[in-house]
């Protein structure tokens, strides 16, 4: 293994993959290939993209004559997919390209590793894949449940990744990880709405009562996690990622505003997201036997992060424009029309 091509990793925790693999091993090379949805952001590689080790391919996933152009070219040995479309409310909106980059995508990149005879396709898929789980935690065997079209597309991406390796004998392994934050988080998901919107003393949109409890693990560890898994991981094996730092979103939500020094008053509840998962959690023994540990505390990530995000205004300040200011848009007028038939019914 020494030419990675790291799909998505313009994406947030690809990137962060990036970064680490390059610091930690010397000798490998690292192809980035991203189609540069709106969530993908060549901003994120700045720090890398004069290291004579790496290289960036524009290119869709589904397209699977770029795909192999791509590995043929750089002579690839393995492949990190973490190509996605990820966010649970756009899936919820508009499920199309989920199903499409998803299902679709991990499929074309199992065919390409196949007829390419690549060493290594390692896939990273998620802990809402099991869907929610009230007491307990959920082992790899257990049965997948999913509740969002997002949650669902991911299962049926992995499922295929796993019949590659029952039906091909394809190397392949796989990654389900829990709640990630970090820095380059596009400002859409909780933690960097909420920390962005706090700095400009904007509402936090919390959904519901708040209380649904989630794992939050720092993108470091996730990125940790699939390095040890490229490197120690058992072909066809599944290994769950979990920090067991289990918060509630109000308490999230608290402890930023708390960082920032602005009053808990900007919590502003609105209405559920639909079929909201309560909450998730995995055992993560599995991969435990590898000698994986998560390295960084909430208390510790969540301040550097939240201070990452004042640092870098240039960062986020443009994404919270265009695109992502009509998404909001569709998204309130959505919710709108929602609680209007809620209150029309009763
Ligand atoms: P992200 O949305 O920040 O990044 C996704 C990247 O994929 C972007 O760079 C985007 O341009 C790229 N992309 C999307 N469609 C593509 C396509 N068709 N072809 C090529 N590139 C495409 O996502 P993220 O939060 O970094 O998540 C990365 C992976 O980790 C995903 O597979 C996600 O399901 C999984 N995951 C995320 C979390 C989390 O909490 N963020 C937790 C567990 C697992
Ligand atoms: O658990 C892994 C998953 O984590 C990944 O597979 C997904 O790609 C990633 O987006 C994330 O999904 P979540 O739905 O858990 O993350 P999100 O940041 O969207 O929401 C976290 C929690 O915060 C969730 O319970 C919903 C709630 N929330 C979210 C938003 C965007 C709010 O209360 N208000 C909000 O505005």
């Amino acid at each position: 293994m020494k030419n990675l091509l790291v799909t998505g990793g313009a994406g947030f925790i690809g990137a962060n993959f990036v970064h680490h693999m390059l610091k930690t091993y010397p000798d490998y090379r690292i192809v980035v290939f991203d189609k540069l949805t709106y969530a993908g952001n060549l901003n994120n590689l700045k720090a890398v993209e004069q290291n004579p080790r790496y290289a960036f391919v524009q290119g869709d996933i589904c397209d699977a004559t770029v795909v192999r152009n791509a590995i043929q070219e750089h002579s690839i040995d393995t492949i990190v997919n973490f190509a996605a479309e990820t966010h649970v409310d756009r899936s919820i909106l508009d499920p199309d390209a989920f199903v499409r980059t998803n299902v679709y995508g991990p499929y074309v990149l199992c065919e390409a590793a196949k007829d390419l005879r690549l060493e290594r396709l390692h896939h990273i898929s998620t802990d809402e894949v099991y869907g929610p789980i009230r007491e307990g935690k959920f082992k790899e065997a257990d049965r997948f449940k999913p509740t969002s079209p997002y949650a669902a597309a991911k299962a049926g991406g992995e499922l295929l990744v796993l019949s590659y390796f029952q039906t091909y004998h394809l190397p392949i392994t796989v990654t389900r990880g829990v709640n990630t934050y970090g820095p380059y988080q596009y400002p859409e998901k909780a933690i960097p709405l909420f920390v962005t919107n706090a700095i400009d003393d904007q509402p936090l949109p919390l959904y519901g009562d708040g209380m649904q409890v989630r794992d939050r693990l720092h993108a470091l560890d996730h990125a940790l996690a699939v390095d040890v898994v490229l490197h120690r991981g058992q072909l066809g094996e599944a290994y769950n990622v979990a920090a067991d730092m289990e918060h509630t979103n109000i308490d999230v939500a608290r402890r930023i505003l708390k960082l920032l020094n602005k009053p808990e008053s900007l919590i502003q509840p609105v209405l559920d997201r639909p079929a909201h998962d309560v909450r998730y959690a995995l055992d993560a023994d599995k991969l435990g036997a590898l000698g994986w540990e998560p390295q960084v505390t909430f208390d510790q990530g969540l301040e550097e992060t939240v201070q990452w995000y004042v640092a870098n205004e240039a960062w986020w300040r443009p994404l919270k424009s265009g695109e992502y200011l009509d998404y909001y848009q569709k998204q309130y007028t959505n919710r709108a029309q929602t609680l209007a038939d809620e209150v029309l019914k009763s």
